[in-house]
């Protein structure tokens, strides 16, 4: 069995480390597949999807199509236009590579594979959108995917939320939502650290400081300006230091925000010494283990949250954004706590609370990590996977031969 992965990032945002969760899952689970994964760009993701014994093929994508942006901005369309010739380039070679891979079904991951993917593929070929983002919000990409969804046999989704988005597209599709999963033995609550204050340059924090931190790409709706606001509210005994771990990841222009512009916010609302930002740091699991309280703050509604699941398997307090899929993914009060999206005043007294009471972030911790083992265990991937690609492709060749191994 050969399945092709098309990915657009080389670097390591959600999207890619769900399918570095599912390419060790698949690996592991079924260990005679043949598992190829074509990149848009070269970048950490390559060598972690080697070392796991995957094939990859790092395809550049032109400036023009790697700059494309997709969220609904005007000149978008000019973008794309003027982004055309490359475009049809890259199809030609995309369609080149996959004639020769031969695989017998392709999984696209974000948005520019799914339409590259659609345009590309050999006839026949089973494709599978695996949809990370809502779709129907975004102008431009959502005509893009009508136009090509007759290309696609089915696609997951990463939550029941973004699934009932999608289906208001494409009513006659089969939507499979597959919760994001991690591998536990690396997200656990032993293990190594890092020392963020060093990471960010500051003087270490003196003994007793609370670490909160928001971990993730620098997208503008991911609240790094409400975590700020939230850090300036709190009262001065409050021993917390603030961290913001990630940085500008994406090709895509003018979505995110710059380290300059946070650093300068950071000083407009006084909180010199008060926060350290350390860039990426692509150790997640020791990063989680480092802080005492992990904070999602996005502002729109959060498809899934990877941190939000990798915060609760290092058995960290995790205060969660209450909008879109993230809800789906833990109990208020039992294994995370919740603010509303964009509410810094309430993000704030969570904060407040969970510094001045290790007991409750220490009985949070120990809840979420069961309830990652529970729910988020990547060991279970590659079994839903398979059913899946069943559903998917019944009358290809992974029908017939798991139908065959399945019988054995
Ligand atoms: C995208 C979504 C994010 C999700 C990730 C993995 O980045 O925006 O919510 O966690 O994909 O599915």
């Amino acid at each position: 069995m050969r399945i092709a992965f098309l990915n657009p990032s080389g670097k390591l945002g959600g999207a890619e480390t769900s399918l570095r969760e599912i390419l060790g899952s698949l690996r592991l689970g079924q260990p005679d597949w043949e598992l190829w994964l074509v990149l848009g760009e070269d970048g950490p993701l390559a060598p972690i999807a080697r070392d796991l014994g995957v094939r990859v093929l790092v395809d550049p994508f032109s400036p023009a199509l790697g700059h494309m942006g997709d969220a609904g901005r005007r000149g978008s369309w000019l973008r794309l236009a003027k982004a055309a010739p490359t475009t049809h380039r890259y199809i030609r070679g995309l369609a080149r590579s996959l004639r020769e891979i031969k695989p017998d079904l392709i999984h696209t991951n974000g948005f520019k594979m799914h339409l590259l993917g659609a345009w590309a593929r050999p006839p026949q070929t089973p494709l599978v959108w695996h949809i990370h983002d809502y779709v129907s919000s975004r102008r431009m990409v959502s005509r893009l995917l009508r136009l090509s969804g007759r290309g696609c046999q089915a696609a997951i989704v990463n939550s029941k939320s973004v699934g009932s988005d999608l289906r208001s597209l494409f009513p006659g599709l089969l939507i499979q939502p597959l919760y994001n999963a991690i591998n536990l033995r690396r997200f656990s609550p032993t293990g190594n650290k890092i020392d963020l204050d060093n990471a960010a340059g500051l003087e270490k924090a003196p003994f007793g400081t609370v670490r909160v931190g928001l971990v993730g790409t620098f997208a503008r709706w991911k609240g790094h300006q409400v975590f700020l606001e939230a850090l300036a509210g709190l009262p001065p005994d409050v021993p917390v230091r603030g961290y913001i771990i990630g940085g500008p990841i994406y090709q895509t222009q003018g979505s995110q925000w710059s380290l300059a512009e946070l650093r300068q916010k950071a000083r407009e609302l006084g909180l010199a010494g008060r926060i350290g930002f350390t860039g990426f740091l692509e150790d997640s699991p020791a990063v989680m283990r480092s802080l005492d309280i992990v904070v999602h703050a996005s502002t729109a509604p959060e498809p899934f949250g990877m941190v939000i699941i990798e915060g609760m398997a290092c058995g960290k307090a995790v205060v969660v954004s209450q909008s879109g899929g993230a809800v789906e993914l833990f109990t208020p009060e039992h294994d995370a706590l919740s603010h509303s999206p964009g509410d810094s005043a309430q993000l704030t007294s969570q904060i407040a609370r969970l510094a001045r009471d290790p007991g409750l972030r220490e009985r949070l911790g120990a809840a979420g990590r069961a309830t990652a083992e529970e729910r988020f265990d990547a060991r279970q991937l590659s079994q839903q996977l398979v059913e899946l690609y069943l559903k998917a492709a019944p009358y290809c060749r992974v029908q017939s031969e798991l139908s065959a191994a399945q019988l054995q």
